[in-house]
């Protein structure tokens, strides 16, 4: 069984597709989190994510794998590293690159066949799984989703506004609707929920309720 979880930077998409998996004892996987760790890899290396060519070099000499709800990258645990607002204003330049997402989407695909499991993604309902057995779409209005990113951030020690946050989400937004291959996009077929003024268990139950 493949569950397609799609939408904007802060929806709540991994926070649903986390518990979703617990509860259908199924596995998830945070196909963000393998665009962050590659741009991660980048940036320490001093990589300027603008040049395709180096990203893509560096992208083929990278391995992921997700364990016990840890994301590895080339053997070393990252989970905290690729979540820094430096990872996410450099990450969209590096999901636009056709020949990252080739790579990062044969993984994805790979993890699929295997198991049934819950993937939250931008293209993975359009893109990666076309036939995945439920698609889902959430959305929330921008100042909404800046303020969960935003509460996140301050509880690693974010000292800016939330009016920052909101317009970095936006731009993100913006790159990832308007790249030419696999943008984020709601595929025809899936059920869009609008997680606005929602709680965690109302979103879980929205969700549940379509799973048979
Ligand atoms: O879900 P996230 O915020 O961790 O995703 C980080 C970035 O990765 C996001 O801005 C766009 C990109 N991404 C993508 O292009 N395709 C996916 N399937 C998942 C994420």
């Amino acid at each position: 069984m493949i569950i397609a979880v799609d939408g904007p930077a802060g929806a709540g998409k991994s926070t649903i597709s986390k518990l979703i998996a617990k509860k259908l004892n199924i596995n998830y996987i945070d196909t963000g989190a393998m665009y962050r760790a590659v741009t991660y890899k980048c940036l320490s290396e001093g990589v300027d994510v603008k040049n395709e060519e180096a990203v893509i070099e560096v992208a083929k000499r990278t391995d992921i794998d997700f364990r016990d709800n840890n994301i590895y990258l080339d053997s070393k645990v990252v989970n905290e590293k690729i979540r820094t607002r430096e990872v996410s204003a450099n990450v969209s330049d590096v999901a636009k690159i056709k020949e990252v997402r080739y790579l990062m989407v044969d993984v994805q695909r790979e993890i699929g066949t295997r198991n049934d499991v819950i993937l939250d993604g931008r293209d993975i309902g359009s893109y990666v799984f076309p036939n995945a057995d439920y698609k889902f779409f959430l959305v929330a209005t921008p100042e909404e989703r800046g303020r969960r990113r935003y509460k996140e951030l301050c509880e690693k020690g974010f000292e800016g506004t939330l009016e920052e946050i909101i317009k970095d989400i936006e731009k993100r937004d913006e790159i990832d609707s308007n790249r030419e291959f696999a943008p984020l996009k709601k595929a025809d077929d899936a059920i869009e929920i609008d997680t606005t003024g929602l709680g965690i268990d109302e979103v879980v139950e929205a969700v549940v309720s379509k799973i048979k």
